[in-house]
């Protein structure tokens, strides 16, 4: 069976991506299984370069074609804020409540202008090729409080856009088939001839 290498050692997104490239009949490989201690400065400006920087240092240390992901949430209001650094907003070890708190802060008196995005981007580097890029967003807005339970990071105050819920009210499954991953993979799945069968 052909195998990538994921140039992450996220359980979650081990399986989400496993689960999606063994329908295509390709293995996918934690970049763990590799390398111990798997760490790769994310020092980029944009989600592309974050992802770039990962995959192509996953396939040049292991020899393997490799899938790496960057996202993130990006809030108009803020001019884009978190981006980049939506992972650490509130400091570099900072948790998700910390995050969600001071997001909740900054939107304090932005009643009705809470809209915002999340965006995935994959890069998939192979030895000898072009790395390519695919781009998945999710619409949504910033609630005034969290609801939910379920999910990580940002998702009890993402409101889905034409919904009601939140990313943290709805199942793995039902948030599998409509995050900005789920878009992403679909968009490089489509547009990269390495994956057609
Ligand atoms: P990374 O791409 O795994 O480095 O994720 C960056 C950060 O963006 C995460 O730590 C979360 O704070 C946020 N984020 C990315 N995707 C999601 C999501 O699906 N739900 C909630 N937060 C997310």
């Amino acid at each position: 069976m052909e195998r990538i290498v994921l140039a992450s050692t996220n359980k979650g997104k081990l399986r989400e991506f496993g689960d999606a490239f063994n329908a295509l009949g390709i293995e996918v490989a934690s970049i763990g299984q590799y390398i111990s201690g798997w760490d790769v400065e994310e020092n980029g400006a944009t989600f592309y370069a974050n992802a770039q920087i990962k995959a192509e240092a996953a396939m040049e240390m292991t020899g393997l074609p490799s899938l790496a992901d960057d996202s993130g949430l990006s809030v108009y209001y803020m001019g884009g804020a978190p981006g980049v650094y939506s992972q650490r907003y509130a400091g570099e070890n900072s948790t998700d409540q910390l995050n969600n708190e001071l997001l909740l802060d900054r939107l304090a008196y932005a009643k009705n202008y809470r809209q915002a995005h999340f965006t995935a981007v994959l890069a998939y580097a192979a030895p000898g090729a072009v790395t390519h890029f695919a781009l998945g967003r999710l619409y949504g807005s910033i609630t005034t409080a969290p609801r939910g339970d379920a999910g990580f990071g940002y998702d009890p105050l993402f409101e889905i856009r034409g919904s009601t819920k939140t990313l943290a009210e709805i199942t793995l499954e039902e948030k599998n088939r409509i995050s900005h991953r789920a878009l992403a993979l679909r968009s490089l799945f489509k547009a990269c001839g390495a994956f057609r069968g």
